[in-house]
């Protein structure tokens, strides 16, 4: 069980960045962000209070660099086994997404920090309309379950944090292949034609069959081990 300390903040730049001093344990959050950074170098933008914002610290002492790599999925297990219970139809697009119903509710930006990682998590929660160019692709708890509506981010943030507290540990103490067991389940890609920009390696394009989540938390794809990327579903 993590002891969770929670510094909530109406308005920050991003509380990745606010993450930066904190130890395991501590969980930044936001009304707004005014600098809110998603991954590549995208921005996240979310409108006051309607969506959960938050950056959990964990310490990542002792752990091999590749497990770390592959953490952002066990964020991405921890909110898929969250919101499953109250909507249906939930994935996780490698490496970092999780969608509902074919459409992104949640992105994810691990960054190491000394001896820690930082785990942000954007989730839209009350968010009912969306701007372009994602108006078609993004989605909210809300839209799926009306029930969300009425539900302030912070609950949604406390199911998640029991969730991610639990699969922490397993990740810590049996490695990634004990949560990539439960993964394939949510798995958005597998058994599909994708490709892959690898972000890692000179932004080279890879394309195939997808073969799902490897054991050390990489992508299949025709074959080929993709460590770093943005995948596209193409079929
Ligand atoms: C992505 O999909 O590219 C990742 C988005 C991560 C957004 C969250 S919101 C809370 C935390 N603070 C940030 O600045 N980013 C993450």
């Amino acid at each position: 069980m993590i002891a969770w300390k929670i510094h909530a903040s109406k308005i920050t730049a991003s509380t990745n960045t606010d993450a930066r001093k904190g130890v395991h344990g501590d969980v930044f959050t936001a009304e707004m962000q005014t600098a809110g950074r998603g991954r590549l170098n995208h921005e996240w933008l979310s409108p006051s209070g309607e969506n959960l914002l938050a950056s959990a610290v964990f310490d990542v002492v002792g752990v091999d660099a590749a497990e770390v790599a592959a953490f952002p999925l066990v964020v991405g297990l921890s909110v898929a086994e969250t919101i499953e219970r109250f909507v249906s139809d939930v994935k996780i697009k490698w490496p970092n997404d999780v969608w509902i119903d074919g459409k992104k509710v949640c992105g994810i930006l691990c960054e190491r920090n000394g001896d820690c990682v930082i785990a942000g998590i954007g989730i839209n929660v009350r968010q009912k309309k969306f701007p372009p160019p994602i108006e078609k692709t993004a989605t909210s708890l809300a839209l799926e379950n009306p029930e969300f509506e009425n539900i302030p981010p912070s609950k949604v943030l406390d199911a998640v944090l029991e969730t991610l507290g639990r699969n922490y540990s397993v990740w810590k103490e049996d490695g990634f292949g004990k949560i990539r067991e439960r993964l394939i389940a949510f798995d958005a890609l597998c058994g599909r034609e994708i490709s892959v920009r690898q972000t890692d390696d000179g932004d080279d394009v890879v394309s195939g069959l997808c073969g799902g989540i490897a054991d050390d938390g990489s992508l299949l794809v025709g074959g080929v081990k993709v460590y770093a990327g943005e995948a596209h579903v193409i079929l």
